[in-house]
């Protein structure tokens, strides 16, 4: 609609407590992150660097449809945690099938081990396991019980960035490649909330984008995707492009 590509939510929720079953309004708050991050409507934006305001994407035009009736799964189990197994998206290992994986983008809300906010499936991996995990204590924005520096819901939308294709800003590698021409090289990933101008000691020596999604900032100093970034994601759900089916 619009030129906009819209992405059926389906929500999988995994619980060992009764406070982990989470409510549909926290849902609902990790939904609405999503849609302001990726039109660049989210209140932060503002707070874009004038060094990055030219390469900042604006409208990603990408948006996220979540039927709070019928988009959620949930299920009670007697796991404490997950590991990055995939397990949570198998039945049979205790964890909730995704539903309509070929249509829905699923998401799954579970209790990680060792401290991992989330992960992502790449595009072109198996239906079956497609989607992101989210850590029931990182997942939405608000008066919830969230990890105090992932509290506003950017590991949803980090972990969106890679669903679409997108890879960490510093490529995983020293001064490393992410295969956008528009992000500087960074030198490692940053963490916390780095001083500004944070110069990296790379090849040119750039201004690191520390507020870029793809980084490992904390969600209150990270606030943008950049236009190359806008062009690799928007690739995914072109015609011909792995996720295409999402872009009638
Ligand atoms: N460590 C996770 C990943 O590599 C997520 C990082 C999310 N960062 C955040 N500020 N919420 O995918
Ligand atoms: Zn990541
Ligand atoms: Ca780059």
């Amino acid at each position: 609609v619009n030129g906009v590509i819209e992405i059926p939510v389906h929500v999988n929720v995994l619980y060992n407590t009764a406070a982990q079953n989470i409510s549909n309004a926290q849902i609902q708050s990790q939904i609405d992150v999503l849609n302001e991050d990726f039109a660049g409507t989210n209140p932060d934006y503002n707070l874009i660097p004038a060094d990055f305001s030219g390469v900042a994407s604006g409208d990603i035009k990408i948006k996220f449809i979540w039927d709070p009736t019928t988009g959620t799964s949930r299920k009670s189990t007697t796991k404490k945690n997950w590991r990055t197994n995939d397990d949570m998206k198998r039945s049979n290992k205790g964890g909730l099938n995704p539903t309509d994986c070929a249509n829905k983008f699923n998401i799954w809300v579970c209790v990680l081990a060792n401290n991992i906010l989330g992960y992502a499936q790449f595009p072109g991996g198996a239906c079956a396991t497609d989607g992101v995990v989210v850590h029931t204590n990182a997942f939405g924005r608000g008066n919830y019980p969230l990890f105090a520096s992932f509290n506003k819901g950017r590991t949803a939308t980090h972990e969106v960035g890679h669903w679409a294709n997108l890879r960490h800003i510093w490529g995983d590698a020293t001064c490393g490649n992410d295969f956008v021409a528009d992000t500087p090289v960074h030198n490692t990933s940053n963490g916390g909330c780095p001083n500004q101008p944070h110069f990296s000691t790379c090849s040119g020596s750039p201004r690191e984008m520390t507020m870029n999604y793809m980084d490992y900032t904390n969600d209150a100093c990270m606030y943008m995707f950049t236009a190359g970034q806008k062009s690799r994601m928007l690739a995914v759900f072109g015609s011909g492009g792995p996720r295409s089916a999402f872009a009638q």
